[in-house]
């Protein structure tokens, strides 16, 4: 690769991908939803340092219905028709303490 340096990442825990998609989640629900998670991983501290959530947004999930839909990794395990309170639980139950919101799983890698 170019210059031969390898790229650098620190470390983190997971990974979280939110579908921003028009068909499973029309309105811009899905976008809402990616900003407002900025907000909740700033609010609960896991932005940096080793326990750090990364986010990504994504124009489709190959769900495309009930949605907004995220996905949270390493795990595999998938939300569906995601609201504002419901990442706010996700952000608080499950990236913070590990407790998987199990209610609101519809599929587990
Ligand atoms: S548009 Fe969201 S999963 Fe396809």
């Amino acid at each position: 690769m170019g210059d031969g340096k390898q790229p650098q990442m620190e470390s983190y825990s997971r990974h979280v991908l939110v579908c921003t998609g028009d068909f499973c989640s029309p309105d811009r629900r899905g976008r809402q939803l990616y900003s407002l998670l900025a907000e909740l991983l700033a609010r609960e501290d896991l932005l940096f340092g080793p326990t750090r959530v990364k986010r990504g947004e994504t124009p489709c999930l190959g769900v495309c219905s009930n949605g907004p839909i995220v996905v949270v990794y390493p795990e595999g395990i998938w939300y569906s028709d995601v609201t504002p309170g419901l990442l706010e639980r996700i952000v608080v139950e499950h990236l913070k303490r590990g407790r998987p919101i199990d209610e609101a799983v519809f599929h587990r890698l």
